[in-house]
């Protein structure tokens, strides 16, 4: 894995999220393994150039929305899933899953989805005012801290002046947060 990502801020960030997942996933009693692999392999693809990206997933055959087509960064997360079963032989459903869904969340989200999702939005190199707080509440509730987290994500995006992704505000939706509280392009 570290030779594949190929650079050491990557290779330091997957840690952290490893970890992260793991006290997370054990503190709801969930699989820490499971949580500790997709932490680790979760950005496969995340240094491939948008270019790569589009062409990797176009040559699996992997439908590409408006949204990916505009914004390819996202696709790494997809790809990643994708990456992790063919070259690590990961098979376990929920760990793609949670692969996958990392960047931009999901309507659907399983608990390992939300482990995983969380400890790459809340590692300790991440650096902004309320991450500490999070992490905790990370580890006491998941629903409240994806809440906390979907929201504080979306802000961010729309401060930068883009567009939140429609998985991210079905996400937003299902995790109870008024529409009224984020712009949604779609
Ligand atoms: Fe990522
Ligand atoms: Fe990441």
């Amino acid at each position: 894995m570290r030779a594949h990502l190929a650079q050491r801020h990557r290779f330091e960030h997957t840690v952290r999220v490893a970890r992260l997942a793991d006290t997370i996933a054990q503190a709801h009693g969930l699989d820490a393994r499971a949580a500790r692999t997709a932490g680790l392999l979760h950005d496969l693809a995340r240094l491939y150039s948008t270019e790569r990206l589009v062409q990797e997933c176009a040559a699996r055959g992997m439908p590409i929305d408006d949204f990916e087509r505009a914004n390819p960064i996202v696709l790494h997360a997809r790809l990643g899933a994708e990456l992790a079963r063919e070259l690590f032989g990961v098979e376990d459903p929920a760990v793609l899953s949670a692969i996958a869904k990392h960047t931009v969340a999901a309507a659907d989200m399983g608990p390992l989805d939300c482990v995983v999702y969380l400890a790459d939005g809340l590692e300790p190199g991440r650096d902004f005012p309320e991450r500490a707080a999070l992490a905790a509440l990370a580890h006491r509730d998941l629903s409240a801290a994806m809440r906390a987290t979907l929201e504080a994500s979306m802000r961010y995006v729309q401060k930068q002046g883009l567009s939140v992704a429609p998985q991210t505000a079905e996400a937003a939706r299902r995790f109870g947060i008024p529409q009224e509280a984020f712009h949604c392009p779609n």
